[in-house]
Protein backbone atom coordinates (compact mmCIF):
# COMPACT_ATOMS: atom_id res chain seq x y z
CA UNK A 1 0.00 0.00 0.00
CA UNK A 2 3.14 2.33 -0.54
CA UNK A 3 0.73 4.35 -2.92
CA UNK A 4 -0.56 5.66 0.09
CA UNK A 5 3.02 7.18 1.22
CA UNK A 6 3.05 9.13 -2.24
CA UNK A 7 -0.26 10.33 -1.42
CA UNK A 8 0.84 11.95 2.34
CA UNK A 9 3.75 13.05 0.92
CA UNK A 10 3.36 16.75 -0.07
CA UNK A 11 4.50 19.31 2.23
CA UNK A 12 0.86 20.18 3.13
CA UNK A 13 -1.58 16.92 2.32
CA UNK A 14 -5.41 17.77 0.90
CA UNK A 15 -6.41 15.95 3.88
CA UNK A 16 -6.13 19.56 6.04
CA UNK A 17 -8.49 22.27 4.27
CA UNK A 18 -5.93 25.25 5.41
CA UNK A 19 -3.02 25.32 8.01
CA UNK A 20 -5.62 26.15 10.73
CA UNK A 21 -7.20 22.13 10.46
CA UNK A 22 -3.89 20.70 10.28
CA UNK A 23 -2.88 23.15 13.62
CA UNK A 24 -5.80 22.40 15.21
CA UNK A 25 -5.67 18.70 13.97
CA UNK A 26 -2.47 17.84 15.92
CA UNK A 27 -2.69 19.78 18.72
CA UNK A 28 -5.39 17.52 19.87
CA UNK A 29 -3.52 14.56 18.99
CA UNK A 30 -0.41 15.65 20.30
CA UNK A 31 -2.92 16.57 23.59
CA UNK A 32 -4.08 12.87 23.84
CA UNK A 33 -0.63 11.46 22.92
CA UNK A 34 1.02 13.57 25.52
CA UNK A 35 -1.86 12.04 27.66
CA UNK A 36 -0.53 8.50 27.54
CA UNK A 37 3.15 9.32 28.15
CA UNK A 38 3.98 7.53 30.95
CA UNK A 39 6.33 9.57 33.11
CA UNK A 40 8.99 12.45 31.92
CA UNK A 41 11.80 9.99 32.06
CA UNK A 42 9.95 8.02 29.05
CA UNK A 43 11.29 7.48 25.57
CA UNK A 44 8.14 7.33 22.67
CA UNK A 45 8.08 6.85 19.32
CA UNK A 46 5.47 8.18 17.31
CA UNK A 47 5.42 6.03 14.03
CA UNK A 48 3.73 7.97 10.49
CA UNK A 49 3.32 11.50 12.88
CA UNK A 50 2.04 12.88 9.86
CA UNK A 51 3.48 16.87 9.81
CA UNK A 52 3.10 16.80 13.68
CA UNK A 53 3.18 20.58 14.23
CA UNK A 54 2.44 20.09 17.96
CA UNK A 55 5.02 17.69 18.87
CA UNK A 56 6.53 19.97 21.13
CA UNK A 57 3.76 19.44 23.44
CA UNK A 58 4.91 15.54 23.51
CA UNK A 59 8.08 16.37 23.99
CA UNK A 60 8.09 18.74 26.54
CA UNK A 61 6.24 15.59 28.72
CA UNK A 62 9.06 13.01 28.10
CA UNK A 63 12.96 12.44 28.14
CA UNK A 64 13.02 11.56 24.13
CA UNK A 65 10.67 11.72 21.18
CA UNK A 66 11.22 9.87 18.11
CA UNK A 67 9.22 11.21 14.74
CA UNK A 68 9.41 8.64 12.43
CA UNK A 69 7.61 9.29 9.14
CA UNK A 70 7.84 6.98 5.68
CA UNK A 71 6.94 9.96 3.37
CA UNK A 72 10.19 11.75 2.37
CA UNK A 73 9.09 15.01 1.51
CA UNK A 74 7.36 15.21 4.98
CA UNK A 75 9.87 13.98 6.87
CA UNK A 76 12.22 16.71 5.34
CA UNK A 77 9.84 19.31 6.37
CA UNK A 78 9.91 18.05 9.83
CA UNK A 79 13.59 17.48 9.94
CA UNK A 80 13.38 21.17 9.48
CA UNK A 81 10.93 22.17 11.96
CA UNK A 82 12.38 19.88 14.96
CA UNK A 83 16.24 21.21 13.94
CA UNK A 84 17.90 21.89 17.12
CA UNK A 85 14.69 20.41 19.59
CA UNK A 86 16.97 18.75 22.59
CA UNK A 87 14.18 15.79 22.57
CA UNK A 88 12.99 15.20 19.08
CA UNK A 89 14.70 13.67 16.79
CA UNK A 90 12.87 12.61 13.16
CA UNK A 91 14.38 8.85 11.62
CA UNK A 92 12.80 6.46 8.58
CA UNK A 93 10.75 3.30 9.11
CA UNK A 94 14.04 1.41 8.00
CA UNK A 95 16.02 3.62 11.40
CA UNK A 96 12.94 3.03 13.68
CA UNK A 97 13.00 -1.19 12.85
CA UNK A 98 16.99 -1.16 13.17
CA UNK A 99 16.61 0.49 17.08
CA UNK A 100 17.64 -1.95 19.47
CA UNK A 101 14.91 -3.79 21.18
CA UNK A 102 12.99 -2.22 24.64
CA UNK A 103 14.05 1.05 23.35
CA UNK A 104 10.60 2.50 23.95
CA UNK A 105 8.37 3.26 26.94
CA UNK A 106 5.60 4.34 24.76
CA UNK A 107 4.45 3.56 21.03
CA UNK A 108 2.57 5.16 19.28
CA UNK A 109 0.72 4.08 15.70
CA UNK A 110 -2.37 6.88 15.12
CA UNK A 111 -4.29 6.84 12.10
CA UNK A 112 -2.19 4.79 9.86
CA UNK A 113 -3.34 1.00 10.44
CA UNK A 114 -6.08 1.71 7.58
CA UNK A 115 -2.74 2.52 4.70
CA UNK A 116 -1.59 -0.74 5.18
CA UNK A 117 -2.32 -4.62 4.34
CA UNK A 118 -3.13 -6.93 6.81
CA UNK A 119 0.46 -8.59 6.49
CA UNK A 120 2.15 -5.19 6.75
CA UNK A 121 0.40 -4.38 9.72
CA UNK A 122 1.82 -7.55 11.38
CA UNK A 123 5.09 -7.16 10.44
CA UNK A 124 4.91 -3.60 12.23
CA UNK A 125 3.70 -5.03 15.32
CA UNK A 126 6.09 -7.08 15.62
CA UNK A 127 8.71 -4.28 15.34
CA UNK A 128 6.51 -2.93 17.89
CA UNK A 129 6.58 -5.97 19.96
CA UNK A 130 10.25 -6.31 20.41
CA UNK A 131 11.04 -2.37 20.40
CA UNK A 132 8.72 -1.98 23.59
CA UNK A 133 9.97 -2.28 26.97
CA UNK A 134 8.39 -5.02 29.26
CA UNK A 135 6.18 -2.69 30.59
CA UNK A 136 5.91 -0.29 28.07
CA UNK A 137 2.80 0.58 26.19
CA UNK A 138 1.53 0.46 22.65
CA UNK A 139 -1.21 2.93 21.39
CA UNK A 140 -3.08 2.63 18.13
CA UNK A 141 -5.43 4.67 17.32
CA UNK A 142 -7.98 6.28 14.37
CA UNK A 143 -8.78 2.58 13.70
CA UNK A 144 -11.73 2.67 11.28
CA UNK A 145 -14.19 0.26 11.45
CA UNK A 146 -16.30 -1.11 8.54
CA UNK A 147 -19.51 0.83 8.57
CA UNK A 148 -19.85 4.75 8.24
CA UNK A 149 -16.65 5.43 8.03
CA UNK A 150 -16.94 8.05 5.33
CA UNK A 151 -19.85 10.30 6.55
CA UNK A 152 -18.46 10.15 10.26
CA UNK A 153 -15.09 11.36 8.46
CA UNK A 154 -17.22 13.91 6.29
CA UNK A 155 -19.23 14.86 9.91
CA UNK A 156 -16.37 15.11 11.89
CA UNK A 157 -14.07 17.40 9.46
CA UNK A 158 -17.14 20.00 9.50
CA UNK A 159 -17.75 19.91 13.44
CA UNK A 160 -14.03 20.67 13.63
CA UNK A 161 -14.51 23.07 11.28
CA UNK A 162 -17.41 25.00 13.15
CA UNK A 163 -15.77 24.94 16.16
CA UNK A 164 -12.61 26.18 15.01
CA UNK A 165 -14.15 28.86 12.67
CA UNK A 166 -13.45 27.53 9.63
CA UNK A 167 -16.43 25.43 8.66
CA UNK A 168 -16.77 26.86 4.81
CA UNK A 169 -13.22 26.01 4.27
CA UNK A 170 -14.22 22.39 5.86
CA UNK A 171 -17.25 22.46 3.27
CA UNK A 172 -14.56 23.27 0.07
CA UNK A 173 -12.26 21.03 1.48
CA UNK A 174 -14.28 17.95 1.71
CA UNK A 175 -14.69 18.90 -2.47
CA UNK A 176 -11.17 18.64 -2.74
CA UNK A 177 -10.74 15.35 -1.16
CA UNK A 178 -13.76 14.34 -3.26
CA UNK A 179 -11.86 15.09 -6.45
CA UNK A 180 -8.20 14.68 -5.59
CA UNK A 181 -6.29 11.08 -5.67
CA UNK A 182 -8.01 9.54 -2.27
CA UNK A 183 -11.02 8.37 -3.54
CA UNK A 184 -8.93 6.27 -6.49
CA UNK A 185 -6.55 4.99 -4.40
CA UNK A 186 -9.02 4.44 -1.82
CA UNK A 187 -10.42 1.74 -4.95
CA UNK A 188 -7.51 0.82 -6.10
CA UNK A 189 -5.20 0.54 -3.21
CA UNK A 190 -7.26 0.27 -0.23
CA UNK A 191 -8.37 1.07 3.01
CA UNK A 192 -7.92 -1.46 5.81
CA UNK A 193 -11.01 -1.76 8.44
CA UNK A 194 -11.28 -3.82 11.69
CA UNK A 195 -14.34 -4.81 13.93
CA UNK A 196 -13.05 -3.95 17.83
CA UNK A 197 -12.84 -7.82 17.98
CA UNK A 198 -10.50 -7.86 14.82
CA UNK A 199 -8.51 -5.32 16.22
CA UNK A 200 -8.26 -7.35 19.46
CA UNK A 201 -7.90 -10.29 18.18
CA UNK A 202 -4.84 -9.13 16.13
CA UNK A 203 -3.10 -7.46 18.96
CA UNK A 204 -2.94 -10.60 20.48
CA UNK A 205 -1.44 -12.50 18.10
CA UNK A 206 0.94 -10.43 18.11
CA UNK A 207 1.73 -10.58 21.36
CA UNK A 208 -0.08 -8.40 23.57
CA UNK A 209 -2.56 -7.95 25.60
CA UNK A 210 -4.87 -5.34 24.50
CA UNK A 211 -8.08 -3.05 25.31
CA UNK A 212 -9.97 -0.37 23.89
CA UNK A 213 -9.14 3.06 25.12
CA UNK A 214 -12.61 4.93 26.28
CA UNK A 215 -12.47 7.66 23.18
CA UNK A 216 -10.62 7.38 19.87
CA UNK A 217 -7.23 10.30 19.71
CA UNK A 218 -7.99 13.01 18.17
CA UNK A 219 -11.73 14.42 16.84
CA UNK A 220 -13.29 11.52 14.95
CA UNK A 221 -14.99 9.34 17.74
CA UNK A 222 -16.77 6.55 15.74
CA UNK A 223 -12.94 5.25 14.97
CA UNK A 224 -11.12 3.25 18.16
CA UNK A 225 -7.93 3.72 19.95
CA UNK A 226 -6.19 0.49 21.02
CA UNK A 227 -4.31 0.21 24.73
CA UNK A 228 -1.90 -2.77 24.47
CA UNK A 229 0.72 -4.30 26.81
CA UNK A 230 3.26 -6.80 25.92
CA UNK A 231 2.38 -10.14 27.07
C1 LIG B 1 -3.42 10.31 8.07
S1 LIG B 1 -1.68 10.42 8.17
C2 LIG B 1 -1.47 10.26 9.91
C3 LIG B 1 -0.51 11.27 10.45
C4 LIG B 1 -0.57 11.42 11.97
N1 LIG B 1 -0.19 10.22 12.67
C5 LIG B 1 -1.96 11.85 12.38
O1 LIG B 1 -2.58 11.14 13.17
O2 LIG B 1 -2.43 12.87 11.92
C6 LIG B 1 -1.19 8.84 7.56
C7 LIG B 1 0.30 8.57 7.68
O3 LIG B 1 0.53 7.21 7.35
C8 LIG B 1 1.77 7.12 6.68
N2 LIG B 1 1.77 5.89 5.89
C9 LIG B 1 0.92 5.52 4.93
N3 LIG B 1 1.26 4.32 4.43
C10 LIG B 1 2.34 3.90 5.11
C11 LIG B 1 3.18 2.73 5.07
N4 LIG B 1 2.93 1.75 4.19
N5 LIG B 1 4.23 2.66 5.92
C12 LIG B 1 4.48 3.65 6.81
N6 LIG B 1 3.73 4.78 6.90
C13 LIG B 1 2.68 4.90 6.07
C14 LIG B 1 1.81 8.37 5.82
O4 LIG B 1 3.11 8.70 5.45
C15 LIG B 1 1.15 9.40 6.75
O5 LIG B 1 2.09 10.09 7.51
Amino acid sequence: MSDWISFYDFKHSVIYVNARHRDVHYRAIANDIRGYVPSPSAHALDYGCGEATSAELVADACAQLILVEAAPNVRASLTMRYAGHPKIAVITSEQAAAQPPGSFDLIVLHSVAQYLGAAELDRLLAVFRRLLKPDGLFVIGDIVPPKLAAPAAALTLLRVGAANGFFWAAAFGLMRIFVSDYLRLKKTVGLSHYEEAAMLAKLEAAGFTAQRAPRNIGHNQWRMTFLARPV
